[in-house]
C-alpha cells in the first residue's frame, strides 16, 4: 500500500516510527517458501523490533521468537507466541532468567559457555525439569560485515569452539537434567555474502554428524539470523540459494532448520518520520536540524550506518538542491542521521522520511537528553493505527521517586 506519511505526521506528530505490516508478511512468506519441502521454524529475532503488535503479527504468520533476555521471552509470550516456538539465546543469562525460561517450557535455551551449562543443569535439577538446550558454536569464519556486528570469529565473545562444543554435548547427553536438542551458529548481521554462511553451515553440519556417531541426536539446526537488506545499493543474498546452501550442508540428516532473522523481516518495513526545525550554516557547512535525533535512531551515530533520507515536500520552486548534514537537537557532534544529503532549501515544518528504520530503530532508542521516545504506528491492509504512544515527560520520571517524595 502507499502510506500517506503527511497525514500520519499530522495525526500522530513527529518523530514517528511507521511500519507496514503487509511488507513484513511478504518478507516472512518469501523466507518460509524458500525452505518449502523442509521442516523449518522462523524464529524472529525480537531485538530487531520488539513492539508487541509486531510480535503478534509475526506470531500469527507462524513465526517463533529468538530472545536474548527474559524480557524478550515475556514479550513473545505476551504477544501470543507459543513456548515451543521460543528460543532463549545470549552470552550472559541471570539465574532468575534461566529459571523462568525453564518454567515457561520454551523450545530450547541456547548456551554459550561451559560455565553457563553448569548453571542451567543445577537450576534444572532444583526445579526437577529437564532443560532442552542447544549450543552456540563459533565456527571461526569471517562474515565480511561491519566489525561491530560480526560474531563468528574466535576473537568475538560469542559461542564456543568446536572441541569445547563436543565436550559439552557429551556432558549434556550424560546428564539427567540436560537434553541436547539443538545446535546453533550466528556469524554476524547484515550479511551480503553467501560463502561465509556456506562455510559455517558445513563446519557445524559436520559436527552434527560426528555427534550422531557418538549417540548425540541433534534435532534443530539453528543457522542464526544475519540476512542483509538493502539500505543503499547492497546486493543481498538470494533466498533460494540461501536455503539451498543450508539444505545441502545438512543432506542426509533429519533436522528441523531454525533461522533467526531480525533485520530481513522488518528493516525495510519501517520508516522514521521527522520534521525540519531549522536550517543553519557554519561557514560552508549546511545543517538541517530535525526533531528526530540519535536517541531515536542510533545506527548512524553508532555504526556510521547509511539510511536514505527522502524529502516529503515539493522544493522545486525553492532553488538548487545542495548537500546538507541532517542532525538532531542532542548535545553531541555524533548526533546525525544523514551526511551530505542533497536537499533543496528547507523550511520549518517540512517532513523528511528516513528509510530502512524498522530494525534496530525503536529498540535501540533511549531517553538521552530527557527526550521521550517516539510513537509507533503501523499500516496494514490500507488502514493505519497507533501501536505505541509517544512517551511523555511523566512516563520518563515515573520510576524516580525521591524528588516526588520530598515534595509531599
Ligand atoms: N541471532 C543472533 C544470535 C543474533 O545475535 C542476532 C543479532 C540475530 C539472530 C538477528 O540478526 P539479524 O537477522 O537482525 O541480522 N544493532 C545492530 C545489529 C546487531 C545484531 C545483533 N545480533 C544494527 O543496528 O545493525
Amino acid at each position: 500500500m502507499s502510506i500517506d506519511f503527511t497525514a500520519l505526521a499530522q495525526k500522530y506528530g513527529t518523530p514517528l516510527y511507521v511500519y507496514d505490516f503487509d511488507v513484513i508478511s511478504e518478507n516472512y512468506r518469501k523466507l518460509k517458501e524458500a525452505f518449502a519441502g523442509h521442516k523449518s521454524l522462523i524464529a524472529y529475532a525480537v531485538k530487531a523490533n520488539s513492539n508487541l503488535s509486531v510480535l503478534k503479527h509475526l506470531g500469527e504468520l507462524g513465526a517463533g521468537a529468538d530472545c536474548v533476555s527474559i524480557g524478550e521471552v515475556r514479550r513473545a509470550r505476551t504477544a501470543g507466541i507459543a513456548p515451543y516456538r521460543i528460543i532463549f539465546s545470549g552470552v550472559g543469562k541471570r539465574d532468575e532468567e534461566i529459571e523462568q525460561a525453564l518454567r515457561e517450557e520454551i523450545l530450547m535455551l541456547n548456551l554459550e559457555s561451559e560455565a553457563e551449562m553448569e548453571r542451567v543443569e543445577a537450576i534444572a535439577k532444583t526445579l526437577g525439569k529437564e532443560a532442552r538446550i542447544s549450543i552456540r558454536v563459533n565456527p571461526d569464519v569471517d562474515p565480511k560485515t561491519h566489525p561491530y556486528i560480526s560474531t563468528g570469529l574466535h576473537e568475538n565473545k560469542f559461542g564456543v569452539a568446536i572441541e569445547t562444543a563436543k565436550r559439552m554435548y557429551i556432558r549434556a547427553k550424560n546428564s539427567d537434567w540436560l537434553d541436547p536438542v539443538g545446535i546453533h551458529f550466528h556469524i554476524g548481521s547484515q550479511l551480503t555474502e553467501l560463502e561465509p554462511i556456506r562455510e559455517a553451515a558445513q563446519i557445524v553440519a559436520d559436527l552434527v554428524r560426528s555427534l550422531a556417531a557418538i549417540g548425540v541426536e541433534i534435532r534443530f539446526f539453528d543457522v542464526g539470523g544475519g540476512l542483509g537488506v538493502v539500505y543503499d545499493e547492497e546486493t543481498t543474498i538470494d533466498l533460494a540459494q540461501y536455503a539451498e546452501t543450508i539444505t545441502t550442508a545438512i543432506r542426509g540428516l533429519d533436522l528441523t532448520i531454525v533461522c533467526e532473522p531480525g533485520r530481513y523481516l522488518v528493516a525495510n518495513a519501517g520508516w522514521l518520520l521527522t520534521r525540519v526545525l531549522y536550517e543553519k550554516r557554519n561557514g560552508d557547512k549546511r545543517f538541517v536540524i530535525v526533531d528526530a535525533a540519535m536517541n531515536d535512531l542510533l545506527r548512524p551515530s553508532l555504526y556510521k550506518a547509511y539510511h536514505r533520507i527522502e524529502p516529503l515536500f515539493d522544493g522545486s520552486d525553492r532553488g538548487e538542491a545542495s548537500p546538507a548534514d541532517i542532525v538532531g537537537p542532542i548535545c553531541e557532534s555524533g548526533d546525525w542521521l544523514g551526511k551530505e544529503v542533497a536537499l533543496p532549501p528547507t523550511r520549518s515544518g517540512d517532513l523528511l522520511l528516513i528509510h530502512s528504520a524498522g530494525a534496530y530503530g525503536f529498540t535501540m532508542a533511549s531517553n538521552y537528553n530527557t527526550r521521550g521516545r517516539a510513537a509507533e504506528v503501523t499500516c496494514e491492509g490500507g488502514a493505519c493505527r497507533l501501536i505505541r504512544k509517544r512517551e511523555s515527560f511523566e512516563d520518563q520520571i515515573r520510576l524516580e521517586t525521591e524528588p516526588l517524595e520530598e515534595k509531599q
